[in-house]
């Protein structure tokens, strides 16, 4: 038993360490710095009254990764947000939180979120800086209260000397705690892709690839559009209601019958490495997911107009559509160890 695990285990870091060699990281570990790539829009949060640093960086990242925000010492932010899946979680279609709780939605990968209008599946949060408080006080995620987590960060002394070199002095507060996490996490850049290589000429699609993105065009970027891979509007991509979640989407935020089973559409980047997919991680691979366009839509009052008859696709074009939206993994991000744990 033994044996077969360290075989498989040698087999996952062989298989997830295949770098396309085209693609080096342009990042220096150390360079912390506010990136808009050429051809983008200017981002939402610019880290205006945050500015970005390197002490703030690293002052965020061990709040990251740090158990003490939940109740039971057990879970970090890093528990659910995983890097070397671009910050989703992997292999969990929903959430566990303290106490082995489960949540209700699958994690989102977190990467660009600068560009965000609002986050969570339904939109539901409209700040950056505001959004930690939710998974902190969730009591399925890590229940406990800023409150607590503030005493419980006074009492090392590690952090009166990382907050008073992000800071200028050693007072430690929820908005200083909310502010380093904006900058760690508005820090995760994804922007080194294939597919951006591509686009600025130096790297080239193979035919399969350029045959899959012209489809991608045609037939996916209307909601999942380039450069982020989403417009940010919720919609309705004609899922079947999970009947134990009965979740609504973004019904829940404005009330409006019109909203029901909308959700935010997500960012393909880093799609071939953040499965579960769907807000509720009902799919495990690609394939099904575009067997799910292609077979599975269901119809609703509230199902988005572009899909009332599903997506044709044959299966050789699934194959080069799956081909393009692996030139989305940005190898450069993954692999930036400024994003590891500090603690490991
Ligand atoms: C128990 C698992 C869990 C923990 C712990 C957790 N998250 Fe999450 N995170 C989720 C889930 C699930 C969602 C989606 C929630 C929703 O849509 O309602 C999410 C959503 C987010 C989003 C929004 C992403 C988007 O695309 O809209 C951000 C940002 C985020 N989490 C950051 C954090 C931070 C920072 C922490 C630590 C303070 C944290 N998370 C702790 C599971 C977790
Ligand atoms: C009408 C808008 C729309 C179109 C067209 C569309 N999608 Fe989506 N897509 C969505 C929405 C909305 C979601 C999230 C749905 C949910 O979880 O409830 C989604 C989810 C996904 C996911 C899961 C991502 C994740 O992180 O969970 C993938 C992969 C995906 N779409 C690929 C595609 C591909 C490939 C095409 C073209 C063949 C396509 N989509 C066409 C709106 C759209």
């Amino acid at each position: 038993m033994r044996l077969l695990l360290s075989t498989l285990s040698i087999f996952v870091i062989l298989t997830s360490c295949k770098v396309d060699p085209e693609i080096k990281p342009a990042l220096p570990s150390d360079d912390i710095r506010v990136v808009v790539p050429s051809g983008w829009p200017q981002p939402r949060y610019n880290f205006e009254n945050n500015p970005l640093t390197k002490e703030g960086f690293v002052l965020g990242r061990a709040l990251f990764y740090e158990t003490a925000l939940s109740r039971d010492n057990s879970v970090s932010c890093g528990s659910c947000h995983q890097h070397f899946v671009a910050f989703a979680n992997a292999g969990h279609t929903l959430s566990h939180g303290v106490d082995g709780k489960l949540g209700n939605r699958n994690a989102p990968p977190l990467f660009n979120l600068n560009w965000h209008p609002a986050f969570m599946w339904d939109g539901g949060i409209n700040h950056i800086e505001v959004q930690p408080i939710a998974p902190i006080t969730n009591p399925v995620e890590m229940d406990e209260t800023l409150d607590n987590v503030v005493l419980k960060l006074q009492q090392k002394d590690f952090y009166k000397k990382l907050f008073k070199e992000a800071f200028g002095d050693e007072t430690i507060n929820s908005q200083r705690i909310l502010k380093a996490l904006a900058q760690f996490m508005g820090a995760m850049y994804s922007y080194q892709s294939k597919y951006d290589m591509v686009k600025q000429g130096k790297a080239q699609f193979s035919a399969s690839e350029q045959r899959g993105y012209n489809l991608f065009v045609q037939k996916c970027s209307a909601c999942h559009t380039e450069p982020l891979f989403t417009d940010f509007t919720y919609r309705n991509n004609g899922l079947s209601v999970n009947p134990a979640l009965q979740d609504s989407g973004r019904m829940r935020i404005t009330g409006d019958p019109n909203d029901r089973n909308k959700f935010k559409v997500p960012s393909l980047r880093n799609v071939a490495v953040t499965s579960p997919y769907m807000h509720d991680g009902r799919f495990e691979t690609l394939q099904q997911v575009l067997e799910h366009y292609r077979s599975g839509i269901v119809q609703s009052s509230t199902l988005d107009p572009l899909l009332q008859n599903g997506i044709s696709l044959t299966d050789s074009e699934k194959q080069d559509l799956i081909n393009f939206l692996y030139t989305l993994t940005d190898y450069a991000f993954l692999y930036d160890k400024k994003f590891d744990d500090p603690n490991q």
